[in-house]
């Protein structure tokens, strides 16, 4: 358990984290998300203590971070691992070297290193490559040796900032994919920072929405995308454009075979006729969640809205281009 009580950090006159308070589960895939200069990579780096706090508390288990020095400190950092989007490997040294390194800085045997290194290349699927130098291979490889070398010292936790930003979609889902592997086979938290909402959606348990130092909205990853996305808007430019007559429901599914079922029989059950006017269905990790934006008439409103009420559907009133406060 990592647990931030009542973090604050400054740079001289500028609060970079608010009085942040937040849990992440041993065993998540967490997610920070934000515009730029937000404070991710700040909070990020506070848990293992690369930036200091000015007050407040971080715990991770028993463990306070703010208070590690020394020795201390420096055995707290193996079981914190971290990678980066430019992925800091060492280019003059091959990729066997690259992973080794955490281990020969505290002199692992020979025997002991080879083995290690080996079977972290295999999980990373670089095996082929372990002879070459970073230059010489690409942005996704260089990941994976990064993520092997991060794992060399058998972490607790992994931190990722921006790791999948500087790759092409289908290289982000292999990473992304291997990211996943070792949240569940070797049972590491997994916290991410990251701009792409796609990462977000594929790999994140859940998310807390970062603005300005503060954490506006912290939820499970489909809660915060389908229903209060009030702090994702600023991020996310997806909008319904809909009509201005009539009112609009947004119907949000928890499974997609739900809204097929659900709207026919409405429309026969209530004898109406709607407009559909705006849908959408995504994948979260393994479900497909969906949302459909409904046109009924003014004089039909209440008795959908009755309707709607008696079944597991959430919705929310969209009015022209504000949302109205009608939801649940
Ligand atoms: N070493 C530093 N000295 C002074 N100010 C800093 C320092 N590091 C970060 N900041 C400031 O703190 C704020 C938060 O920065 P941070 O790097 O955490 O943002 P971020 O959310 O990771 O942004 P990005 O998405 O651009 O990486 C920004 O205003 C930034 O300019
Ligand atoms: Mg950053």
């Amino acid at each position: 358990m990592i647990r931030f009580i009542n973090v604050v950090k400054k740079y001289s006159d500028l609060v970079a984290l608010k009085n942040i308070n937040l849990e992440i589960s041993d065993g998540e895939i967490f997610g920070l998300v934000g515009p730029s200069g937000a404070g991710k990579s700040t909070l990020l780096r506070t848990i293992n203590k690369l930036e200091e706090v000015d007050d407040g508390q971080i715990l991770v288990d028993t463990i306070n971070v703010c208070e590690l020095n020394g020795k201390n400190l420096a055995n707290y950092r193996q079981k914190v691992a971290m990678i980066f989007q430019h992925f800091a490997l060492l280019n003059t040294q091959n990729v066997y070297k690259n992973i080794a390194l955490p281990l020969e800085a505290r002199h692992f045997k020979k025997k002991e290193i080879k083995e290690k290194v080996l079977k972290l290349a295999e999980i990373t699927g670089i095996s082929d490559k372990l002879d070459s130098l970073p230059t010489t291979l690409s942005g996704g490889q260089c990941q994976r040796v990064a993520i092997a070398r991060a794992l060399a010292l058998d972490p607790k936790i992994l931190l990722c900032d921006e790791a999948t930003s500087a790759l092409d979609p289908n290289t982000t889902i292999q990473i992304l994919d291997i990211l996943k592997k070792i949240n569940k086979e070797l049972k590491i938290t997994i916290v991410i920072v990251t701009h792409q909402m796609e990462v977000v959606k594929y790999i994140c348990d859940r998310v807390a929405v970062i603005n300005k130092g503060e954490i506006l909205e912290i939820g499970k990853t489909e809660d915060i995308f389908l229903y209060k996305n009030k702090a994702l808007e600023t991020l996310v430019d997806e909008k319904p454009i809909v009509p201005t007559n009539g009112k609009n429901i947004k119907l949000i599914f928890p499974k997609k075979s739900a809204s097929e079922s659900l709207i026919t029989k409405m429309a026969r059950d209530l004898n109406i006729d709607f407009d559909i006017v705006w849908g959408k269905l995504e994948k979260f990790g393994d479900d497909v969640l969906g949302s459909l934006v409904i046109n009924v008439k003014d004089k039909d409103f209440i008795n959908v809205l009755t309707y709607i009420n008696k079944t597991d559907v959430k919705y929310e009133l969209i009015k022209g281009d504000n949302k109205d406060d009608i939801s649940r």
